[in-house]
């Protein structure tokens, strides 16, 4: 371990999923923009061999000892950070105790990774203590490996590398197939609504592991490693040899493959429009395909959908809950916000959409000998 620093701050932002879902567990695209919320981490070594972790919007302090930590599943938010603490340790990057304190500006359960901002802000700070070299892809897999083996969701890449590699004004393209990414440019004058259904996710509890098992199920029947390396003829050529719930789960995914690779093309050629088009038809196939969706996230789709002034709308991540994005013009998003609050306001509680900006990958903040 390096002795060089005892107390390092580190950030990582959430992500907006603007398209591509779940592809990335399928070795798919997507395309997905970092924003201006996120968890701050500070972790401190300590003189002892305690892992003492607080969470600013929680009572308390959860202790543990560093030489008991294990691979399990702990339950609970710590789960995220003992994950990546353990992996440090087991790796031999860590031999001491610490404090890790971290605050978020991310509502949880709202479908914008607070996960993996909270994972990767702690990968960061751990790297940083421990003068490991790691490059972005190494953390971002050790963040997604806590999250499978001391969560217990089998989620794939890409809220991790969006954390860690967004860029301020910029969407991230990413294909899970090769691992690699670029960005694209955002065009000017344009902002995200990311509007809260009000039903917490639970990707754990939830449907998520199901899902990913269907993908599976829908690629072995067709004979190909994975949903990527087939295409909606291929799928449709085999729809008697599996189950149509199977069926649907793997349209919706090849679909959603298709209309990245189209969104990145419409972003290029400067095609706003259809970009927001391809959102209402990811929403579509969410609902009657992949049925990640639920009443209250179809309820918002539709108000902006009927409304007439966003230019598209959908659900973000996981599903089954969580918040809906809505792409619009910046000059429009103060009208929306209000018009949007006096048809629900009361009837969700707290139903704010929140204006959200592309914001900067994680980062260290600052590092203290
Ligand atoms: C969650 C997972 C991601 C991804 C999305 C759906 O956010 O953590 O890995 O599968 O759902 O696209």
């Amino acid at each position: 371990m390096n002795e060089e620093f005892t107390v390092v701050t580190s950030f990582s932002p959430g992500r907006l999923e603007w398209l591509g879902n779940h592809t990335d567990y399928n070795n798919g695209v997507a395309l997905s923009v970092a924003i201006d919320l996120g968890v701050t981490a500070v972790v401190t070594r300590r003189g002892d061999r305690q892992v003492r972790l607080r969470s600013a919007s929680r009572e308390g302090v959860q202790s543990f000892k560093l030489d008991e930590l294990t691979q399990q599943i702990y339950g609970g938010w710590f789960g995220y950070v003992l994950g990546v603490v353990d992996l440090f340790k087991s790796d031999g990057l860590i031999d001491t105790g610490l404090d890790v304190e971290v605050r978020s500006t991310l509502p949880e359960g709202a479908g914008l990774s607070s996960s993996a901002a909270l994972e990767c802000a702690v990968g960061l700070a751990l790297l940083k203590l421990s003068g490991a070299k790691m490059n972005l892809l190494e953390l971002a897999k050790l963040c997604q490996k806590a999250e499978h083996y001391y969560v217990g969701t089998q989620c794939g890449l890409l809220d991790q590398i969006s954390s860690l590699a967004a860029r301020s004004g910029e969407a991230l393209v990413i294909d899970f197939r090769s691992l690699q990414y670029h960005s694209v440019k955002l065009p000017e004058g344009l902002c995200f609504l990311v509007v809260p259904s009000g039903v917490k996710h639970s990707l754990v509890a939830g449907e998520y592991n199901v899902r990913k098992a269907s993908c599976e199920a829908a690629a072995r029947a067709m004979g190909v490693p994975d949903l990527a390396s087939a295409d909606v003829e291929m799928l449709k050529l085999h729809r008697g040899v599996m189950d149509d719930r199977v069926y649907r789960r793997a349209l919706h995914v090849l679909g959603e493959i298709t209309r990245v690779k189209l969104a990145i093309s419409f972003l290029e050629a400067g095609d706003i429009t259809s970009v927001g088009r391809l959102m209402w038809e990811s929403h579509k196939s969410s609902q009657e395909n992949f049925q990640n969706s639920c009443a209250e996230l179809d309820g918002i789709v539709e108000w902006f959908a009927r409304d007439g002034r966003a230019l598209g709308a959908r659900l973000s991540g996981g599903g089954f809950g969580g918040s809906a994005i809505v792409l619009c013009r910046e000059e429009l998003a103060e009208d929306l916000i209000e018009d949007y609050m006096k048809a629900h306001g009361k009837v969700l509680g707290d139903s704010r959409p929140m204006l959200c900006r592309a914001g900067v990958g994680g980062w260290e903040l600052a590092a203290l000998p």
